[in-house]
Parts: C-alpha cells; sequence; structure tokens
C-alpha cells in the first residue's frame, strides 16, 4: 500500500503554484508528499504544517515552516485521510493531528485529500472515529458518546501503555462500531459536547479533490 500512498503523494505536486505557502496534513502519505515537495522548494514560500512530525520532516527538507496566524488564509491543503467516502467527506485523526488538520483545512481554500484505494468507503464508521479531547474531560466525553452515538469509546493508548497525548497537550479516545449516515449530523452533534476540542469527521468541510494512489493515480 506505500507504493499507492506514494502515488498520491506525488500526484498531489501538480496543485503546488509558484509562490504558494502550502498547507501539510499528517500522516505516512503526507510523508511523501513532503518529499515530492523538497524537489521543488525553491519555487513555494513555505509551509503550514499540522503537526510536529510534519514540521520536522518539512525543516529536515530546509522548508520554511511558517505560523498560520502570520499567513493568513492558504490556497492549498494537502492531507491524508483514514476513511474518504464518495461525497469527500472523511475520517481522520489516525495520527492524532486532527485538530490542527481541522483548522488548517478550514483556512484553506482548496482541500486535496491524497489516500490509498483501501481509504475508500461507502458509509464513514469501519476505521474507529477519534475525538481529541481536554485530559478531565475524557470519562465525561465517553459518557455522552456512548449514551449519543451507541458507539463504543476507547482510550488511545500508546505502545507503552500509557495514554497519547496530543501535540496540544490532549487525550484521544477513538470511538468503535460506527456506521455513521449523517457525517455532518453527528460532527456537529460531537462538537456539542463539553470538553471535545475536536472531531475527526471531516463532513462539514469535506476535501475537493481526492487523489487515489495507483497506475495512474485516479482524481476525484
Ligand atoms: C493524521 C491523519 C492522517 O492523514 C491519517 O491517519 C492517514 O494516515 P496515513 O497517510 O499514514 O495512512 O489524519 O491525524
Amino acid at each position: 500500500m506505500s507504493e499507492a500512498k506514494r502515488l498520491a503523494g506525488e500526484k498531489a505536486i501538480e496543485f503546488v503554484e509558484d509562490g504558494m505557502i502550502v498547507g501539510v496534513g499528517t500522516g505516512s502519505t503526507v510523508a511523501y508528499f513532503i518529499d515530492a515537495l523538497a524537489g521543488i522548494k525553491e519555487r513555494i514560500r513555505g509551509a503550514v504544517s499540522s503537526s510536529e512530525q510534519s514540521t520536522e520532516r518539512l525543516r529536515r527538507h530546509g522548508i520554511d515552516v511558517m505560523d498560520l496566524n502570520d499567513t493568513g488564509p492558504l490556497s492549498l491543503y494537502v492531507d491524508g485521510a483514514d476513511e474518504c467516502d464518495p461525497h469527500k467527506r472523511l475520517i481522520k485523526g489516525g495520527g492524532a493531528a486532527l485538530t490542527r488538520e481541522k483548522i488548517i483545512a478550514e483556512a484553506s481554500e482548496r482541500f486535496v485529500c491524497i489516500i490509498d484505494p483501501a481509504k475508500r468507503v461507502e458509509v464513514l464508521g469501519y476505521f474507529p472515529l477519534p475525538v481529541e479531547v481536554i485530559p478531565m474531560a475524557r470519562s465525561l466525553v465517553a459518557r455522552h458518546i456512548l449514551a449519543k452515538t451507541g458507539g463504543q469509546p476507547v482510550w488511545r493508548q500508546a505502545a507503552d501503555g500509557t495514554g497519547v497525548v496530543t501535540d496540544n497537550g490532549n487525550a484521544i479516545i477513538d470511538i468503535h462500531g460506527l456506521s455513521i449516515v449523517d457525517p455532518i449530523a453527528m460532527e456537529a452533534e460531537l462538537n456539542q459536547i463539553p470538553g471535545v476540542v475536536s472531531v475527526g469527521l471531516f463532513a462539514r468541510r469535506p476535501a475537493d479533490i481526492v487523489i487515489v494512489g495507483g497506475e495512474p493515480p485516479v482524481v476525484l
């Protein structure tokens, strides 16, 4: 599958125009995009990054990482996804970077999503839905999720058995067992729960373009 990710990441370079500040997502597919971006780094002004992980990779390539507060709106955001439905609505956050990803997606005129074919689904929800939560609200939010969605909330753990801590210092709850027939409604409902920072449903602001990696890549 990494070959499909590479092909998707490299295809996204076609959407980068001279002088752009490029919004950059997080994950293994985006890593291929960053590596390809390095090849044209003289043509861009810099990048706005959605995670410490991507910032580190961008800087290693000598690409200037800028603050969204200084850049203002962006023309282009490129990011991966965990699931993508036929309406280009997404589940994201497998890499725990959903909040910054959502902020940059909102700030961008065009969101190009790069995926491998396995990410395409008819109905979102087979992939557990990530929710970033203020640590003290973890149990409260989990109870609300149980009552409101019927899904199973699971506190995401790191490999060492401690709770995952996001770049923003928060926890992640993954909701298992969902079949999300109305993603816009579910995104709004979960966002209402006190303590929820953001929800990994990108339905209100879906992708504009989806590139499915393959030989050749398919642009939707
Ligand atoms: C990170 C994300 C990623 O875009 C998503 O998890 C896909 O990752 P990968 O490209 O490694 O499959 O949302 O928070």
